[in-house]
């Protein structure tokens, strides 16, 4: 497209403040930013007019309890190694995020939690990895999302680490794509007068972002049935749980759902539910008071299995969101810009709008779920905040507990 064509697209966007930059200094088109332009899905700005709230009918999602799991360990764990040995698992982590809690600024997984010694992140996920590795004896495929910004770090740091003793033949590093941040009148920001203000699309667009770096095809010609994807940044948690996958397989559902069953009824968790049927993933501030108290006859709390982003995908099934429209969530952010005189501004408080898609939006793509409660001490470490809850404190608190030396 030239200037010309963009300038229309722009007008009809109602983004015309971004015609005086398509033309650089000495007069030639600003070639970067049309091809950030063309790249622009701009279905995104439908986003801050829609009404966002899903709508449907909620209703309790049961788990297959801790107890349950203890009774079958022995069969879900052969059913889930023997899929791994036959090459039927691919994980994949989700590094594209920015932290903006942590206030790290690097990507979140080169911290190092260690005290007296060394000890990162991304260590820790490929320690807990290789543990199946070796149960299993055989490599499992890990795929590594990053976004644009952090790529170069994170790929040196593995590199810089020798993989931390991974296969490096089985670890895949990809891009996810962006979208632009606006002001709150929809009106796209500049980060220079040669760019848009562009940020990670959220964690929900992993798949078709796999899909972009022609991973897909590669991971069907291998046999690849599900994909376990996780969040960076939950130190605790078992990867490639073989019980998980076999507890998956046995129950025949089509996915699986990691959780916690709630420390507190009011505690700040998307709770396993259905809607219209379908599994689903209520945001804790979707729930009323009456329905987080809402017990079920064994006297638990209805809504209590609360999400860590560790979630079993089928693959096939996966292909068929390709084609759906995952729900765009419109999240307010600190974004710097460049005003109208040149000038760049580094606001304090949220001054734009990021638009992301979610992984847990995934969920309701899926026909069935295995709602799975694992042990909150042992597999539920977030490392969100700088200090207090979910911070490195009591994450460090808690990899003590389970044993580790930091
Ligand atoms: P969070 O929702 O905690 O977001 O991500 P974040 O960007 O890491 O942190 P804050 O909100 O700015 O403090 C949960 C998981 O999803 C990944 C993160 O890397 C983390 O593993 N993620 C998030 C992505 O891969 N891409 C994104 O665009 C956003």
């Amino acid at each position: 497209m030239n200037a010309k064509e963009i300038t229309e697209i722009l007008i009809k966007n109602d983004q015309a403040h971004l015609i005086p930059y398509l033309t650089a200094p000495d007069g030639t088109e600003n070639a970067a930013l049309i091809r950030q332009l063309e790249a622009v899905d701009w279905s995104f700005l439908g986003y801050l007019k829609k009404d966002k709230k899903r709508a449907g009918e909620i209703r309790p999602l049961g788990a297959m309890t801790l107890d349950q799991i203890e009774v079958n360990r022995e069969l879900y764990t052969s059913l889930g190694i023997s899929a791994i040995q036959k090459g039927e698992l691919a994980l994949l982590l989700l590094a594209g995020g920015q932290g903006t809690r942590l206030g790290y600024n690097k990507p979140k997984g080169c911290f190092n939690i260690g005290l007296t010694r060394e000890l990162f992140i991304f260590e820790l996920l490929i320690e807990h990895t290789m543990d199946v590795v070796r149960q299993a004896d055989a490599w499992i495929p890990l795929y590594i999302m990053t976004s644009l910004g952090n790529r170069e770090d994170t790929v040196s740091f593995f590199k810089k680490h020798e993989y931390f003793g991974y296969n490096p033949d089985y670890i895949h590093f990809f891009v996810q794509e962006q979208n632009p941040a606006t002001d709150f009148d929809g009106h796209i920001l500049m980060a220079s007068p040669e760019s848009l203000a562009l940020s990670p699309n959220g964690n929900g667009g992993w798949f078709s972002s796999m899909e972009h770096a022609g991973i897909i095809p590669k991971l069907t010609e291998r046999g690849t049935k599900w994909i376990n994807v996780f969040a960076v940044d939950n130190v605790l948690q078992r990867i490639a749980d073989p019980v998980f996958l076999g507890a998956t397989v046995a129950s025949g559902k089509m996915s699986g759902a990691k959780v916690v069953y709630k420390a507190s009824p009011d505690e700040k968790v998307g709770a396993m539910c259905t809607m219209d049927g379908r599994p689903h993933i209520i945001e804790y501030y979707e729930l009323s008071k009456e329905m987080e108290e809402q017990r079920t006859a064994d006297g638990n709390l209805a809504y209590g299995y609360g999400v860590i982003l560790n979630y079993l995908f089928p693959i096939e099934r996966l292909k068929r969101t390709l084609e759906a429209e995952l729900p765009l969530h419109v999240v307010k952010k600190t974004v710097p810009f460049l005003d109208p005189d040149g000038k760049m501004v580094y606001p304090d408080e949220p001054n734009a709008y990021k638009y992301e898609t979610l992984a847990l939006d995934l969920i309701s793509e899926m026909d069935d779920c295995l709602v799975y409660e694992v042990e909150r001490e042992k597999e539920f470490a977030p490392v969100k905040n700088k200090s207090g809850t979910d911070s490195i404190d009591t994450a460090r608190e808690l990899l003590k507990k389970n044993g580790y030396v930091l």
